[in-house]
Formats: C-alpha cells, sequence, structure tokens
C-alpha cells in the first residue's frame, strides 16, 4: 500500500513513521503545483508537492501535534494579508467602476447635448463653486461669449439656455472630482490599515495616476474646442479635437476596465481561499480546471475578444468625435451600395502635405465616411468574432469551467444588443437617448468580455502556494 503511494509528508521522519504504522493511511498527491514562499513549515515537513483531497487515517493524524496545527494556523492568517486583499476593497472597487460608468455616461449627455464647450477654464478646486448669483451667472456668460463655440454657433442662446449647458458640464466635472475622492481617500485609509496586498497596492497606485491623467486629458481635450488656432489648422467648427476625445474616452473605458478587473480578481481569490477552507476538494477541483492547458486557447481567445471590442469602441469615438454618425443613415448600405465609392473614401482635400503621402491615415481617422466605415467594420468583426467564440466554447463544454461558458453567453448578448443599438442609433440620426444607451452598451460589452476573461483567468502562482498552504491546515485543523 505505502509502496504504491505518493506521500505529502514525505521528508518527515516523525510523520512517515506515523504513516507506516498506519495501514489505511491515503494521502493521495496531485502534481503539478508547487509550494513555494512559504516557510512556516519546519524545514522537516516542507514538501514540494500540492496535496489532493484526502483521507488520513484516525491513527497517522493523531500523531500531528497540535502546535504545528496551531503554528501553521497563525502562519496562514499572516500570510493572507501578504497574498490576497480584503473582499471589502474589492466592493470598494466595483463602487468606483459603478461611479466611472456614471460619469462616462453623463459624459456622453454632456457631448450629445453640446455642452462640453460651456466652461471656458480649467480650475481643479475653486471650480466646483458653481455661479451662486445672477451677477456670477453673467460674469460666466460673458466669458463663454468669447468663445468661438458662442461665436460660431451658438450666439442665439439665452442666459436660460446657457445655465442649462453650463450645468450639464459642471455636473461632468464635479462627478469627476467626486470619484477622485471616492477612490482615494477610502484606498489612503486600506492602505494604512493594511488591507492591501502588495500586488493590489501596485495596481492601485496605477490606477490613481490614470485618474489624475484623466482630469488633465480632459481639459487637453476642451481646450482643443476653445483654442481658435487649433480649429483653424483643423479647418473644424468649434468642436473638440476627435482624437482627443478618444483619449479621453479609452482613458475612462481603461480606468473602468482596471478598477472592475482588480475588484474581480480579489473576489475569486476570496472565493477560492474560502473553498480551501470549506470544501478542499472543491477548490482542488476548481484550480485543476483553471490550469488545465487546454484552456490556453480559451483564454487567449477572451483577450483577442477584450481587446477587439475596445478598438471598436475606441473606432465609435472617432465618430461621436466627427459626428460621423449623422451621414450615410442607412444600414448595412452606405449610399446606394454597401461601401461608399473609393474617391470619396479616399478624399485627397483630407491631406495635409503637399505630396498627399499622409491621404490614407488622415482620410482613416478624419474623414467622417470613411471612419463610419471603419466603425461598421470593426463592429460586425466583433460581432462574428464573438459568433464563433461562442459556438467555440460551447462545442468544449467537457473541460470549459461552467462560470465561464455562462459568461460567454453574457458577451453574445451583450455584443447583439450593441449591435442592435448602434444601427438604431445611425438610423435614427444620433438621438440623445440612442447615443447615450449605445455608449453605455459599449461598456456593458467591456464589461462582459472582462468578466469572461476573469472567470478563466489562473490563479496567481503565490495565490495557488497560498491555497495549498490553507488546505494543508484545514487537514491538520480536522485531524488534530
Ligand atoms: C461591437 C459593436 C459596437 C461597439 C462596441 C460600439 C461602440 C461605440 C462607441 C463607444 C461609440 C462612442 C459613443 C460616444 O462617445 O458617444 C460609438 C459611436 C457610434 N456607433 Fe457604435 N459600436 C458598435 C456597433 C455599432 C454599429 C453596428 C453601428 C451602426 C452601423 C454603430 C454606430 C455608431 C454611431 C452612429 C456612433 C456615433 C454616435 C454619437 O455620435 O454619439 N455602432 N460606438
Amino acid at each position: 500500500m505505502l509502496s504504491k503511494t505518493r506521500f505529502f509528508f514525505t521528508k518527515n521522519s516523525f510523520v512517515l513513521k506515523s504513516l507506516a504504522q498506519s495501514r489505511g493511511c491515503r494521502l493521495s498527491i496531485a502534481s503539478g503545483f508547487k509550494l513555494k514562499n512559504f516557510n512556516f513549515w519546519p524545514n522537516t515537513m516542507k514538501s514540494s508537492r500540492f496535496y489532493s483531497t484526502t483521507s488520513i487515517s484516525a491513527e497517522g493524524a493523531a500523531k500531528i501535534s497540535e502546535s504545528a496545527a496551531a503554528a501553521a494556523a497563525t502562519a496562514v492568517k499572516n500570510e493572507t494579508k501578504k497574498v490576497i486583499s480584503n473582499k471589502i476593497v474589492a466592493y470598494w472597487l466595483m463602487g468606483t467602476s459603478g461611479l466611472v460608468f456614471g460619469i462616462v455616461v453623463l459624459g456622453g449627455l454632456t457631448r450629445l447635448t453640446e455642452s462640453g464647450l460651456s466652461i471656458t477654464e480649467w480650475k481643479p478646486v475653486t471650480g466646483a463653486i458653481p455661479p451662486l448669483n445672477e451677477k456670477e451667472w453673467e460674469e460666466e456668460f460673458e466669458k463663454y461669449k468669447n468663445s468661438p463655440e458662442f461665436k460660431q454657433l451658438n450666439s442665439h442662446i439665452t442666459l436660460e439656455e446657457f445655465k442649462f449647458i453650463f450645468s450639464m458640464e459642471w455636473g461632468h466635472r464635479l462627478m469627476g472630482r467626486g470619484i477622485g475622492m471616492f477612490f482615494i481617500l477610502p484606498a489612503l485609509f486600506f492602505w494604512k490599515t493594511g488591507r492591501f496586498s502588495p500586488h493590489i497596492t501596485r495596481r492601485v497606485i496605477g490606477l490613481t495616476g490614470l485618474l489624475g491623467l484623466q482630469g488633465a486629458i480632459g481639459w487637453w481635450m476642451v481646450k482643443s474646442g476653445l483654442d481658435e488656432e487649433q480649429l483653424a489648422a483643423r479647418k473644424s467648427k468649434p468642436t473638440v479635437s476627435q482624437y482627443r476625445l478618444t483619449t479621453h474616452l479609452g482613458a475612462a473605458f481603461l480606468m473602468y476596465l482596471g478598477v472592475l478587473w482588480t475588484a474581480f480578481e480579489i473576489l475569486n481569490e476570496n472565493k477560492l481561499v474560502k473553498q480551501a477552507q470549506r470544501a478542499p476538494e472543491i477548490a482542488k477541483d476548481v484550480m485543476a480546471k483553471l490550469t488545465n492547458p487546454s484552456l490556453k486557447p480559451v483564454r487567449v481567445l477572451a483577450t483577442g475578444l477584450l481587446v477587439l471590442a475596445f478598438a471598436t469602441a475606441m473606432s465609435g469615438g472617432m465618430v461621436a468625435g466627427l459626428d460621423a454618425g449623422l451621414i450615410y443613415n442607412t444600414f448595412p448600405h452606405m449610399g446606394d451600395d454597401y461601401i461608399p465609392s473609393a474617391s470619396e473614401l479616399m478624399d485627397p482635400v483630407y491631406a495635409r502635405k503637399e505630396d498627399k503621402s499622409d491621404m490614407v491615415w488622415r482620410n482613416l481617422l478624419e474623414n467622417p465616411t470613411t471612419v463610419q466605415l471603419v466603425h461598421r467594420i470593426f463592429a460586425t468583426t466583433t460581432f462574428f468574432a464573438i459568433l464563433a467564440a461562442h459556438s467555440y466554447v460551447n462545442r468544449r463544454k467537457a473541460f470549459i469551467p461552467k462560470p465561464v461558458t455562462r459568461s460567454m453567453h453574457g458577451v453574445m448578448g451583450a455584443v447583439t444588443l450593441q449591435v442592435a443599438l448602434g444601427i438604431t442609433t445611425l438610423i435614427y440620426l444620433v438621438p440623445i437617448s440612442l447615443g447615450a444607451a449605445h455608449q453605455a452598451g459599449a461598456l456593458v460589452l467591456l464589461t462582459a468580455c472582462l468578466a469572461f476573461s476573469a472567470k478563466l483567468k489562473k490563479p496567481r502562482p503565490e495565490v495557488i502556494s497560498y491555497i495549498n498552504t490553507v488546505m494543508k491546515n484545514q487537514l491538520l485543523k480536522a485531524k488534530v
């Protein structure tokens, strides 16, 4: 019996001795996971094997000392903070992602109501206070009257109308400040009270940087619609540059995905630990499934879909930035055919260099017709890629964990809804409600893709080691 079995505490003479006395003892070992970084076991008890299931005879277990179990329990507790962040951190990050979702939609509404250029300065602190009396409103209105937007497009608007567009933009900026507070103050508290693992500390520092950068990008974007020289160079009516709008949108999406990914990671890791404590069999099974090499192509697929959906969203940002949704309002045709004529798609008028060497990329990024076609191509590719992935995942149910297949259905649903919203937005000439819904739909699709990736994510090596330790500890506790 003993010779046929690979043992967990193979180097521990004390345990080996007790096991040798125990005929019925079965400590099976699943290979593959290495225990690293954990030094609390006495050297003689160290193992490089992953402990799997197991039953241990009462006789063998009785030999394992209570003090070893207690020491292990303390060590596990101390190790927790180093490896896994507290669940409350995940809830805070989820809250942040909800707020970022909200500000993206509010930003979309600000753009769709053409309110974004109503505040002509950037005062990070004092700007939080709106005009409080009629005199202050008049002063703000006077500043706006000097802007190109007022002079060229809005010279007819009244103070009351100005108050509305000002409030939209002010609300958007105030929400940005609010998110900054909501993110940074608890971050400091969690860091001070040791609720972040080192891994999450690094992540939160990165996300804080991105949040600060986003404020700066916001003002950089607005400036492009206020500066007459820039507008003249772009030969544009007073609107923000489509490049800067898309950068602002992209940074917001990245912030959203970053906080949500981190939250998913913490929740998944906490769930695994809980399973390891309560039902080691299930935890072992989950880890074995997630580390199965056959999942690698599915993981690559998930990342590919996320990148593709993100790229489609960015091409949508370019459509929005150029108001390219106001032309060719039919689908799948664009005018008489599926694709407009080559001369319209590659119009030399968009080239700025004498030799026209920049004609192709300028048309791809600055010609509304071409930009809309590019968005259609990206959107169609995303849709069919997801459709193919859906069928691929459904055919491999045998080794793909159930939560992964379930989240793939979510991705399929989200992309179908998003394509339907995109087409409707186009056909109805971008009404505010549909434009905002289509923008929110892009975030829903990205959320679904992210959840799909998160369900496939392999636990980090230190988490695997830690969970092995937890399971060992459980075994000791149960048997002492
Ligand atoms: C995977 C599918 C799609 C994704 C992820 C996506 C994403 C986006 C995003 C993020 C925007 C920018 C919204 C904004 O900043 O306000 C946008 C704009 C737009 N999209 Fe899509 N889109 C998709 C499919 C489509 C389809 C199939 C159409 C129709 C042909 C379409 C038509 C438009 C139009 C007209 C706009 C401009 C709306 C505006 O001016 O606010 N989209 N899209």
